[in-house]
Parts: C-alpha cells; sequence; structure tokens
C-alpha cells in the first residue's frame, strides 16, 4: 500500500482552500481524509486533490466530512439549564444588555437554542447573536431554520409549540427567533476575534484542535469577553487551569473572566 503524502495535502487545501489542516489532531483528522479520499475512488492525495480542484461536489463532500456538523438543540441539557440559570441570575444583573457569540455553531441549533432563552426571560440583547462556522454550506442550512425532529429532542413541547411551526415534516423556527441571529463565516484558527463580549458560546470544536491551537483560541476567547463575561464550552471539553487565560471556573464547562 502507498503511503499517503499529508504533507503535500496539508499544504494543498491551504493554498487552494485556505483551511490549515495543521491545526486540528493528526491522527483522527488523517484517518478521515483516507476514508473521504477513499469514497471519492482516489488512490492518492495527489490525485484526490486534482479531483476537489475540478469537481464542487467532491469538494462539498470533503469540507463535510472533516469538519463534523453534528449538534442539536440544547445540547447536553443539564448544562444549559445552569446556563440559562447563570444568565438569569447573574449576567443580567451585572451588565445592562449582552452581546452573545456562538462558534462553530454548525447548523444553527445552538444560537437558536440560545435566542430561546433569551426570548423567555426578555434579556436585553445588545445585538443579534452573531453565529459563525468555518462551513459555508451549514451556514446555509443554519439560515433556513429547519430542523428535523431527532435534532429537537431537547427542546420542551411547549418550547416547541412557542417557537416552531412544523412545516412538510420540519420544524421550522420562529422568524421572530431568527431574526435575533446574524450568521457569518469565520475561521476560529485564522480569523480574529471580536471584543467586549459578554457570552462566548464555543462547544465540540476545540476537541479537534492540537493543544497549541485549543490554547491559542481561549486566549483568545477570553481577550474577547468583558470581566464577568462567560465563556460556555462542550461536555468534554474541560479547561485545565483557566486561570492562566484569566478565566475561572463557575460551574461545569462554564468559565468567567475575572480579569
Ligand atoms: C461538532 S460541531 C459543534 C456544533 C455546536 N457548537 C454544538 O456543540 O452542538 C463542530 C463545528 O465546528 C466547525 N468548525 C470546524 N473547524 C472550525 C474552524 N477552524 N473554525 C470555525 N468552525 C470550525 C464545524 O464546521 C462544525 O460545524
Amino acid at each position: 500500500m502507498t503511503t499517503l503524502n499529508y504533507d503535500y495535502f496539508y499544504n494543498w487545501v491551504q493554498a487552494n482552500l485556505n483551511i490549515r489542516l495543521d491545526a486540528y489532531k493528526e491522527k483522527q483528522l488523517n484517518r478521515r481524509i483516507q476514508t473521504v479520499m477513499r469514497q471519492s475512488g482516489a488512490l492518492t492525495l495527489e490525485e484526490y486533490s486534482g479531483l476537489i480542484h475540478q469537481d464542487e461536489s467532491v469538494k462539498k463532500q470533503f469540507l463535510d466530512y472533516i469538519t463534523i456538523n453534528v449538534t442539536e438543540f440544547f445540547r447536553n441539557k443539564d448544562l444549559f439549564e445552569k446556563f440559562e440559570e447563570l444568565l438569569i441570575t447573574d449576567l443580567s444583573k451585572k451588565f445592562d444588555s449582552i452581546s452573545i457569540w456562538s462558534a462553530a455553531c454548525s447548523i444553527g441549533a445552538e444560537p437558536y437554542s440560545l435566542a430561546m432563552i433569551i426570548d423567555r426571560h426578555s434579556l436585553p440583547l445588545k445585538k443579534s447573536i452573531v453565529a459563525t462556522d468555518i462551513d459555508e454550506t451549514i451556514l446555509k442550512r443554519a439560515k433556513t431554520g429547519k430542523y428535523r425532529e431527532n435534532e429537537l429532542k431537547n427542546v420542551s413541547l411547549i418550547d416547541r409549540s412557542h417557537y416552531f411551526t412544523q412545516e412538510d415534516g420540519y420544524y421550522a423556527v420562529d422568524s421572530r427567533i431568527k431574526e435575533m441571529v446574524q450568521f457569518r463565516k469565520h475561521d476560529l484558527v485564522l480569523d480574529s476575534f471580536e471584543s467586549g463580549l459578554h457570552v462566548i458560546v464555543c462547544r465540540n470544536v476545540t476537541i479537534y484542535f492540537k493543544n497549541e491551537v485549543k490554547e491559542d483560541i481561549y486566549r483568545r476567547m477570553s481577550d474577547a469577553l468583558v470581566t464577568g463575561g462567560l465563556l460556555f464550552t462542550g461536555a468534554t471539553e474541560t479547561i485545565y487551569q483557566p486561570e492562566q487565560y484569566g478565566l475561572k471556573k463557575v460551574s461545569s464547562f462554564i468559565y468567567e473572566k475575572f480579569v
């Protein structure tokens, strides 16, 4: 079996698709690249890059496969409930209005969950919730605000009737909730972060990054938060020694900026 030339492929992807594959954990990523390359029929990465270049559908399949878009509304319900409680009892008391960034938001279930929390408690938003992802295809889907039943398993019946309408087998998010969210493309590795944020929700994406990249992201996220702001991470994304970033743990997977 021929050895695959990952160095060539990483450089090709960076030059042609502007994605830094070297930021991701190598073993896991290379396994995925190999699988998706085989599905295209290519035998080498040189051949596969040629196919990505020529054929939009191969390119789309590659991007879809490496970005891993799994998500759902109120993912890890118990953690979302704790987060909701902190927003009401703590954050909204400290600030007149809040700005929220949902980073690596996939198909939008996460920022729309946040919008429902904000709406439920009539919390004052400074501006729209900014929801970003590296993957333009899923952002298009996020903007449509249409979901299947399995993505709503954590949405209560009351919330379903309040915030969704059923259309042709889909649940469509109400326009009032949709209007609270602004989607845009953003790469956590390459792009700069906004500042003056009160909440950053960044879940189930840093697990894919190498340690040094993850550390850089947490550092920049802490810089982007105001003192007293919150960072909400995924249920496997404990930040070790959060103090090194000026963060302190206030609950499982929720950190407050203290400097
Ligand atoms: C597993 S999903 C997480 C979705 C949501 N945050 C959640 O927890 O349910 C990971 C998302 O990270 C996005 N992603 C991967 N690399 C990224 C990068 N460098 N910058 C921004 N988003 C990225 C993927 O496109 C994907 O939508």
